[in-house]
């Protein structure tokens, strides 16, 4: 009989009916009279039988893991008590190779070794992305992606896609990567920030989903060189409006990845006790951070008390979210730990309209704030971080030519999704992560 051509994640539909798959070799298992194969094609995993004279042929017995092949068969319900990818079986009546990988390489995709050397099997990512945790963080993310692109569709803000090279920086001098620019210099961007706050009077509230590139000198959990940044910037609002928006954002969007038929089983696999984000976050400013901190006998990066005015460091920062154990919105922020675009609060200069969202076991995944809107303001705030305000003429051009109350943020996409899934490091939630030292494959 004809067979129809389907992708594995199909093959459900074609109980009792002659189909054509194509995939790579997932596992193996040779037996006498009997091969069992599960293959993998990207959208999903599914059991081939191989038996009689198919299971006899001189080219099972070459058969090796990653190899792909082109499988004739019919889709079988499998009984109660016998497991298999999707409750089926495809009962092959022919087969061919397409091409026969070399024995060994398997190594780095199924049995990706627990204690390999790290940077062995990063070398291998190629590989290692065929694994079965790694390529389900990467559907995750593409789920993560799609959802919020849909949550802010439902909120009518437009998406745009800000240039990557740039004259200008927005998080600090230094963790700028420098470009030659046809003898220029230049930066890859750390933020889409400031071209977005000039999109406001053009389209509106508007977000984009760009890469931004960090020289980060420090290895950590959390930095990248290169991460996939999802920003929005909203004109017209309150900073208590920026804070709801920001957290519905979140539990909209992580609604929509479970909600998913693929992403959602998917967390659950990965991250079993995952508890869903609700309405409304917790609020903490930074001033009563420091006392928790202090209370529970946290210290600061000179192994003091916490005092006004410093850094909480990754550590403490983790430390504070995961004994709290909740999504926190940690704002006010004071002035020289932030940068130089935040709006001062109305009733305490020393301190800025900021926002960090805290996730247990990742902590900050979230950096937002209100921006300065007085030119005045915003040339003082140049002067503080020592920065030439001349390439920023036309940031500047935004308080000159109808200034409005506005702000934004920039979510981090590989933090989202270690939080999500489970992940000890964002360099597990890349496709192919770049930090110190690394940019290869
Ligand atoms: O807190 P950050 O530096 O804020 C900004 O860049 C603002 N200009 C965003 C805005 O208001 N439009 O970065 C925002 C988020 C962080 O909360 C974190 O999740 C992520 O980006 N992030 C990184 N992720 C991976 N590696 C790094 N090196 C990161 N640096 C920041
Ligand atoms: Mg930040």
């Amino acid at each position: 009989p004809a067979a129809q051509r389907t992708k594995l994640a199909k093959v459900i539909n074609f109980i009792g009916k002659r189909v054509l798959v194509h995939g790579w070799i997932h596992r193996l298992r040779l037996q006498k009279g009997k091969a069992f194969i599960v293959l993998r094609d990207g959208t999903e995993y599914i059991q081939v039988l191989l038996s009689g004279d198919l299971a006899e042929a001189y080219q099972t017995s070459t058969l090796t893991l990653e190899s792909t092949i082109a499988v004739y068969g019919t889709v079988e319900k499998l009984p109660e008590g016998k497991t298999a990818p999707q409750g089926v079986e495809l009962v092959a009546d022919y087969y061919e190779i397409v091409g026969l990988a070399p024995s060994g390489d398997e190594a780095f995709t199924n049995k990706v070794q627990e204690n390999a050397d790290p940077s062995l099997l990063l070398d291998q990512r190629h590989l290692t992305l065929r694994g079965e945790t790694l390529s389900s963080v990467m559907k995750v993310r593409a789920s993560l992606l799609r959802s919020i692109r849909r949550v802010y569709d439902e909120l009518s803000i437009t998406e745009v896609t800000p240039p990557c090279m740039v004259q200008t920086q927005v998080e600090g001098g230094s963790t700028l990567f420098s470009l030659n620019y046809y003898g220029q210099d230049a930066y890859l961007t750390q933020s889409s920030q400031l071209y977005l706050e000039t999109c406001l009077p053009a389209l509106g509230d508007v977000y984009c989903i760009q890469e931004s590139f960090r020289a980060e000198k420090s290895h950590t959990r959390r930095h990248l060189s290169e991460y996939t940044h999802i920003e929005a910037e909203l004109s017209f609002l309150t900073f208590d409006d920026l804070l709801t928006h920001i957290e519905t954002v979140i539990v909209k969007t992580i609604q929509y990845v479970l909600e998913d038929p693929i992403s959602g089983p998917l967390v659950r696999q990965l991250h079993p006790e995952f508890v869903a984000p609700k309405l409304p976050f917790r609020r903490m400013e930074y001033i009563h951070a420091l006392e928790w901190l202090n209370e529970n006998g946290i210290k600061n990066e000179d192994g003091e008390e916490f005092k006004f005015g410093d850094d909480i460091a990754e550590a403490a920062e983790r430390k504070m979210v995961d004994t709290l154990n909740v999504p926190i919105l940690l704002t006010r922020f004071p002035v020289e730990i932030k940068s130089f675009y935040m709006k001062k609060c109305a009733d305490d200069p020393r301190v800025t309209e900021s926002v960090d969202v805290l996730m247990p076991t990742v902590g900050e995944i979230t950096g937002g704030s209100m921006r300065i809107e007085s030119l005045d303001e915003l040339v003082a705030g140049f002067k503080r971080e020592g920065i030439n305000p001349e390439a920023y003429y036309w940031f500047i051009d935004q308080r000159k030519y109808g200034t409005s109350p506005h702000g934004g943020y920039g979510l981090g996409t590989e933090r989202i999704l270690a939080w999500l899934c489970k992940r000890f490091t964002v360099r597990d939630c890349s496709l192919y992560p770049r930090f110190t030292g690394r940019c290869r494959p």
